[in-house]
C-alpha cells in the first residue's frame, strides 16, 4: 500500500468514489472532504468501521473545509486528487445548465487543492465535465498531463450495459467505446464496438444501434428524471475510482478519459473525451483510434463545441 488520495465532495459521488477506492485497499490514505460540517467525519468513521469486515487496511480520514482554504491542510502532499464538488443536475437540466454556479466552486476547489499538493494528479468529475476540467488545469496551472476528467469510462460502461442487455450476453464479452464530450456532442463509436469479438453491426441493425447511441448519449439525464434528486453515482464512481488506481499503480491502462488533445486527430488545444494511457503522470500518451469518416468529424464537432465553452470557463 502507497499513497494518498483526496476525493473533494462528500455527496453520493464522492462518497461512494471514496468507499470504492478504500476497498481497493491499494493506498494508505483516503481524505474525503466537504463543506458541510461533520458530515466527511462521520462518513470516515463509518466507512473506517467497515474495514475488518471487508478486509482492507486503507484508513479514510473526513475533513471539513471551507473556500477559504481552512480544513485543506489534511489533504497535503496527496498523489491523486478526485474533485466532485458542486452541483449535481436536477430532471429537466442539461449539464451546462451547471456551468456558472460550478466553476467558481470548482475554481476555489482547484487552487486550494494545487497549494496544498502541488505535484498531484487531479481526476475532475464535476459537470460540465470537459469545461470543469479545462477551469481546473487553469486554476492550478498543472501541466496538463497532470489535470484529466472522468467521463468516457462512464459513457463507455453505459454503452456496453445497453448492448449487454439488448443481445442477453455478458458484459464481459462486450466492447464498445464513447469519446467526444460529455455532453450533447457525445460520440459513441459504433465501428469499434464488438460482441464475443464480432462487430457490433453484424449483431444489431442501425436503427438498433443509433438507438442504443442515443440511449447513452441520454443516459445521465435518465437517472436523473428517475431519481429526481440528485444524479448517478455508483456507474461515475466506479470510473473515477478505476482511473485512480491507474495513477496510483502506474498501470499503462488505456481508458477513454477527458484529455487535452494536442494534434492527435488533427485537433489541438482542447480538453476532449480521448482514450488514453494513464500513470503515475497522469496522462502518459493519448492514444489515437481507427475511426469511421462519419465519427472522426463528429468528435471534431464535439471538439469545436467544447473549444467554445472553455473558452467561457476562463472568466468564470
Ligand atoms: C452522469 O452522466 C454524473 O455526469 C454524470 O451521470
Amino acid at each position: 500500500m502507497a499513497g494518498k488520495v483526496t476525493v473533494v465532495g462528500a455527496g453520493f459521488y464522492g462518497s461512494t468514489t471514496a468507499m470504492r477506492i478504500a476497498e481497493y485497499n491499494i493506498f494508505d490514505t483516503v481524505v474525503l472532504t466537504d463543506i458541510l460540517e461533520g458530515k466527511p467525519e462521520g462518513l470516515a468513521l463509518d466507512m473506517n468501521q467497515s474495514r475488518s469486515i471487508e478486509g482492507f487496511e486503507t484508513k479514510i480520514i473526513g475533513a471539513t473545509t471551507s473556500a477559504d482554504g481552512a480544513g485543506y491542510e489534511a489533504t497535503a502532499n496527496s498523489d491523486v486528487v478526485v474533485i466532485t464538488a458542486g452541483l449535481p443536475r436536477k430532471p429537466g437540466m442539461s449539464r451546462m445548465d451547471l456551468i456558472v454556479v460550478n466553476a467558481g466552486i470548482v475554481r476555489g476547489v482547484a487552487e486550494n487543492i494545487a497549494k496544498h499538493s502541488p505535484n498531484a494528479v487531479i481526476i475532475v468529475v464535476s459537470n460540465p465535465l470537459d469545461e470543469m476540467t479545462a477551469l481546473t488545469q487553469i486554476a492550478t496551472a498543472f501541466p496538463y498531463n497532470r489535470v484529466m476528467g472522468q467521463a468516457g469510462m462512464l459513457d463507455t460502461a453505459r454503452f456496453t450495459h445497453f448492448v449487454a442487455e439488448k443481445l442477453n450476453v455478458p458484459v464481459a464479452s462486450v466492447s464498445t467505446l464513447t469519446l467526444g464530450s460529455h455532453g450533447e456532442t457525445m460520440v459513441p463509436v459504433p465501428s469499434r464496438c464488438t460482441v464475443g469479438g464480432v462487430a457490433l453491426s453484424e449483431k444489431l441493425s442501425e436503427a438498433e444501434i443509433d438507438e442504443l447511441v442515443d440511449r447513452t448519449r441520454n443516459a445521465g439525464a435518465e437517472v436523473v428524471a428517475l431519481l429526481k434528486t440528485g444524479s448517478a453515482y455508483y456507474a461515475p464512481s466506479a470510473a473515477a475510482a478505476r482511473m485512480a488506481k491507474a495513477v496510483i499503480e502506474d498501470s499503462g491502462a488505456t481508458m477513454p478519459v477527458c484529455a487535452w488533445v494536442n494534434g492527435e486527430y488533427g485537433i489541438s488545444g482542447v480538453y476532449l473525451g480521448v482514450e488514453a494511457q494513464i500513470g503515475r503522470e497522469g496522462i502518459k500518451k493519448v492514444v489515437e483510434t481507427k475511426l469511421t469518416d462519419s465519427e472522426l468529424a463528429a468528435l471534431k464537432v464535439a471538439a469545436e463545441a467544447v473549444r467554445a465553452k472553455q473558452a467561457d470557463v476562463q472568466s468564470l
